[in-house]
């Protein structure tokens, strides 16, 4: 123990800052959300689901607010069910149960065996144990190995452990998926076996316009404020990559939009405050900005190149 509290001084920055920012509660957290249109439809599917307590799978293509939407379901359980909380995990290929469920400490079990005091548990395990939600985000990334791990808690609301014993979980406990559509590339199928214990999808698809502007105004900082007119503009530059579908596999997402407005924002900030020399256009300005953006934001087809893509959605959007 005194070579723990003996460390450098920079450790005890680290604990303090990792003290200070530590989420503790699912409540703590304040979520910016717009719930008009498919996202309210979205929630109120999710709180049917959690009432009957089946359990729900929310599927779009990446940004369209399925993790945002799962954090604020969350937090509302959490503020409902005083103490529940909130783990999630984000899943690839490399996933495996261990991480759902704990593990061993290797040097503790070497030492004592394979007793609990030497389990360090995972975000699976805790929120059975604790009442609380869980998240497999990205879900279909994961094997079908790793997928199996979730059978027997969504199945008979139970785990085993290695060498531990089975544990029965808590009666809040509830789960969440989200996944994107499984024909991107990156994935894999979601198993059979899975798919019949998960019983309430939920589509979500890039919103309508009005809450795509109601989203881009939510995220901009206060100082940064740009004009209808350009976030019109805006829209009709996001919306021009969802259009084209022969050249575009992945088009740009919410978060492409609220980069966009939050460079422009940033102009006219700078503008304002007179340290601008040469004002520029909107058009010129978005032109601009829109290809730093979309540069990474969109994934063009094989064999497509993303400049000559950029080249006519600015021609369409904005003119020459
Ligand atoms: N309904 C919404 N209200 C507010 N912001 C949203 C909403 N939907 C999406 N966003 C914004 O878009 C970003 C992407 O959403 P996210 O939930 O991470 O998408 P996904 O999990 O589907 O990839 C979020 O960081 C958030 O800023
Ligand atoms: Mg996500």
């Amino acid at each position: 123990m005194e070579n723990i509290t003996s460390k450098s001084s920079s450790d005890q920055k680290f604990r303090d800052l990792f003290n200070k920012q530590l989420i503790k509660d699912a409540t703590e957290e304040e979520i910016k959300i717009v719930l008009s249109g498919q996202y309210g439809k979205a929630l109120e599917l999710l709180r049917d689901a959690e009432a009957t307590g089946l359990f729900p799978a929310l599927v779009g293509p990446p940004g369209v607010g399925k993790t945002i939407l799962c954090r604020y379901f969350a937090s509302l359980r959490a503020k409902e069910n005083k103490d529940a909380s909130f783990y999630w995990l984000t899943m690839d290929e490399s996933i495996r149960p261990a991480n759902f469920m704990g593990s061993f400490d290797p040097a503790l079990t070497l030492k004592y065996g394979f007793i609990l005091e030497a389990f360090s548990p995972g975000p699976l395990l805790r929120a059975m144990l604790e009442g609380g939600t869980f998240l497999a985000n990205e879900i279909n990334r994961a094997t079908e190995y790793s997928q199996n791990t979730l059978l027997e808690p969504l199945e008979e609301a139970s785990i085993g452990i290695p060498h531990i014993g089975r544990i029965k979980a808590a009666q809040d406990f509830f789960f969440i998926c989200a996944m994107n559509p499984e024909e991107l590339s990156g994935t894999h199928r979601l198993s059979e076996a899975l798919k019949d214990r998960i019983k309430v999808w939920i589509k979500l698809t890039y919103p309508e316009k009005s809450t795509e502007l109601d989203i881009i105004r939510i995220n901009l900082p206060e100082h940064f404020m740009i004009e209808e007119s350009e976030l019109e503009l805006i829209y009709s530059i996001i919306n021009e990559t969802r259009k084209n579908k022969i050249d575009i596999e992945v088009p740009a997402s919410i978060r492409a939009g609220i980069a966009i407005a939050k460079l422009l924002g940033r102009k006219r900030f700078l503008e304002e405050k007179g340290e601008i020399k040469e004002k520029k256009s909107v058009y010129e300005y978005l032109s601009d900005i829109s290809r730093h953006v979309l540069l990474g934001s969109i994934k063009p087809k094989p064999g497509i190149k993303v400049e000559h893509i950029l080249d006519n959605i600015i021609n369409k959007t904005l003119g020459g």
